[in-house]
């Protein structure tokens, strides 16, 4: 055999697997059918802003250990993810916190905030059945109305009455004037972009782009004597047991010929009527500036809108329910009496993975496969 491994994808996953692979003294060939490396986390420069193609991609981690291994690979920028809302032209700051509930109520201290929530959540007085009687339960009417209804009942294509209460567990209430989303120790943005982070693990790999693994797969398996396939498992066995569904979102993206669209990397809008979810402004993930640290005057903004999925359609989030779990368990049983292919990432594995998981799952599936390297538990 030519290869020791043939990786099938250039996403984090495969990527990662590679390079590991490669340093430990293994051939390693990467395919993708894409014309670009990188998979989900793709950016493209467009006047010196870097676009991420396929949403919005904010590094978060509280592992340690991960955050160190990626690194090696990329410079991370200071980048705070401080989502705003916009209900109607009127703007909140989330996650719902002190900010937001001075602008909702006026309230100034959070004895007054605890006092205003706690009135409106009185509203529920039995066993919420549905979702938005979940919701007022948990964080009361106003907030409900204006932060969550509309924003929810697009992301789901459903009236908020007609959905499970058990889809809202927790919502968070931040008693602090904190604007940052994610509770992470470490965040930012790769400087330069997520596609020469890839390329940094890529280095001095072989990397065969616009090549179809399924389509050439006979051809392809004779040159190496492992498969890492990062693709989705279900497209693998030829959707011989059926079909694994998704959640789809259909971005518009446009360049604009001014300097500051809406003065923030992400405006949530959280009205039923406006039919976009988000807008993302790329250059804030780089406040602003190119790479030599310039302003650029013109901006990159990406309307956001939930979109059905059907199949043939670009796979983004997996649907977890009974069925999909259920079926997913049975390609599962197909992939392990496999002993030439191993399968891997978040269409491989069927999983939603933040990126700090899907560099976890990498590590430790080259540990399982290469040998003691690394071990995320730690
Ligand atoms: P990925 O999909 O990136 O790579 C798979 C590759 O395989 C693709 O390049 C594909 O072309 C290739 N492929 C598939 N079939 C093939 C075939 N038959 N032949 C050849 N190649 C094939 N995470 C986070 O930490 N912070 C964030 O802000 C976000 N934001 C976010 C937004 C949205 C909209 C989504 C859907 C996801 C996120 N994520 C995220 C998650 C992040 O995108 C995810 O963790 C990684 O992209 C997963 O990398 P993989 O390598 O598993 O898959």
């Amino acid at each position: 055999m030519k290869y020791d491994y043939l990786v099938v994808g250039s996403g984090l996953f495969g990527a990662i697997f590679a390079h590991e692979a490669t340093k430990k003294g293994k051939k390693v060939l990467v395919v993708d059918k894409r014309s670009n490396i990188a998979g989900n986390i793709y950016t493209k420069e467009v006047e010196g802003i870097n676009v991420h193609e396929y949403g919005a991609h904010i590094f978060h981690t509280n592992n340690k250990k991960v955050w160190q291994y990626v690194n090696q690979f990329a410079e991370f920028n200071r980048f705070t993810n401080s989502p705003v809302a916009n209900y109607k032209g009127e703007l909140y700051s989330l996650p719902f916190n002190m900010y937001t509930f001075n602008k909702m109520w006026g309230v100034v201290t959070p004895e007054e905030a605890t006092k205003k929530i706690e009135e409106q959540r009185k509203e529920i007085t039995h066993e919420p059945t549905n979702l938005e009687e979940q919701a007022i339960s948990l964080v009361g009417r106003d907030i409900y109305e204006k932060l969550i209804k509309g924003y929810t009942e697009k992301q789901w294509g459903r009236d908020c009455k007609d959905l499970p209460s058990f889809i809202i567990k927790r919502l968070p209430v931040r008693l602090t004037f904190d604007n940052n989303y994610f509770n992470a120790l470490y965040q930012g943005i790769p400087v330069g972009g997520y596609t020469k982070m890839v390329e940094n693990m890529l280095e001095g790999i072989e990397v065969r782009l616009n090549t179809d693994y399924l389509e050439n797969k006979e051809e392809l398996d004779q040159l190496a004597d492992k498969v890492v396939y990062t693709g989705p498992i279900d497209a693998y066995f030829n959707y011989q047991l059926g079909t694994l569904e998704y959640r789809s979102v259909r971005f518009e993206t446009e360049l604009l010929d001014i300097p500051n669209f809406q003065g923030n990397a992400a405006v949530n809008y959280t009205d039923r009527e406006t039919p976009w979810t988000r807008i993302i402004e790329h250059k804030w993930f780089e406040f602003g500036k190119d790479k030599d640290g310039n302003d650029i005057d013109k901006t990159v903004i990406s309307r956001e809108y939930s979109s059905e999925w059907k199949p043939g359609d670009e796979p983004y989030y997996p649907v977890n329910d009974e069925r999909n779990n259920k079926l997913y368990a049975k390609y599962k049983e197909l992939a392990d009496q496999n002993g030439k292919v191993i399968f891997g990432g978040r269409l491989g594995m069927y999983k939603y993975f933040d990126m700090d998981a899907v560099i976890a799952e990498a590590l430790n599936c080259v540990k399982e496969n290469l040998g003691e390297q690394y071990d995320r538990d730690k």
